[in-house]
């Protein structure tokens, strides 16, 4: 496949085959992983493959994720990560206060996402599956004591790759006049926003898996009618950053 095409076929897979991956595929994916770009050259990311059985089964059961991260081929949680460097800081005697800033930990999100996302590509070039899973942050204080995660870090998401067993069809994006512009930001266009929901539910109707009577818009507003994981702020502090 070319790899336009690879990449603008991508859909998330959540029924895999019960089949773990060889030892060779995944040091390809972590080495992918590692190549992306990095702010400063920080890498500030850690992955951990979970491979323990009842890990997994309490990690799926937290994410709310039923059969697409036990059985799978292999299950990585990427961790935004500054202990590294904190470790490194304070064996210098220096002050770690410029690394626990928004900023800091910014720039760590931004690294993983980066390392995960490289990885996704790898794995779909593979003709491998995908899910990522922000599930895990459903329980970010249960999640960080089963993975004994230190100060400084952050569990983003998991990763979920596989032998796919089911495919979803391609889900429509917005439009890319609505997200593109020039020069200065284009405020959200209404028109292409009511054509956009047409599209989403002609897909949502007519898809293979999980049908359902919605559009785009009414989705965002649902979405967002709750607080979301509002401990988050709570276990930041914990953690050890400091905004
Ligand atoms: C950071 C992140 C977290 C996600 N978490 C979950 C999750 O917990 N469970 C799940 O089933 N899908 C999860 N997804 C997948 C999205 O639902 C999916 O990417 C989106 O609906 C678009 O569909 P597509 O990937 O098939 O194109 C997540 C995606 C991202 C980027």
């Amino acid at each position: 496949m070319e790899w336009n095409d690879l990449i603008t076929n991508h859909v998330s897979v959540r029924a895999f085959e019960n089949k773990k991956l060889p030892e060779e595929i995944k040091n390809q994916l972590i080495k992918a992983a590692q190549s992306g770009s990095s702010s400063n050259f920080l890498q500030a990311y850690s992955i951990i493959e979970v491979t323990d059985q009842q890990s997994l089964k309490r990690i799926e059961e937290i994410s709310n994720c039923k059969g697409y991260i036990e059985e799978t081929g292999a299950f990585y949680v990427f961790v935004a990560d500054l202990y590294r460097h904190q470790t490194l800081l304070n064996q210098a005697g220096q002050s770690d206060e410029h690394l626990t800033t928004i900023e800091s930990f910014v720039v760590s999100v931004v690294d993983t996402t980066i390392a995960a996302q490289n990885l996704a590509i790898s794995a779909e070039a593979m003709d491998l599956g995908i899910c990522y899973i922000g599930g895990i942050r459903n329980d970010l204080f249960t999640i960080t004591e089963l993975l004994q995660l230190p100060t400084l870090t952050y569990p983003l998401f998991g990763l979920s790759v596989g032998y796919p067993k089911i495919k979803n069809e391609v889900k429509p994006r917005l439009p890319q006049a609505e997200i593109l512009s020039q020069n200065t930001y284009q405020l959200p266009n209404k028109e292409l926003l009511k054509s956009y929901d047409q599209t989403m539910t002609d897909y949502y109707t007519a898809r293979t898996t999980n049908q359902q009577t919605a559009d785009w818009q009414s989705k965002i507003l649902s979405y967002f009618s709750e607080p979301k994981r509002p401990e988050t702020a709570e276990f930041l502090k914990k953690q050890g950053f400091n905004f």
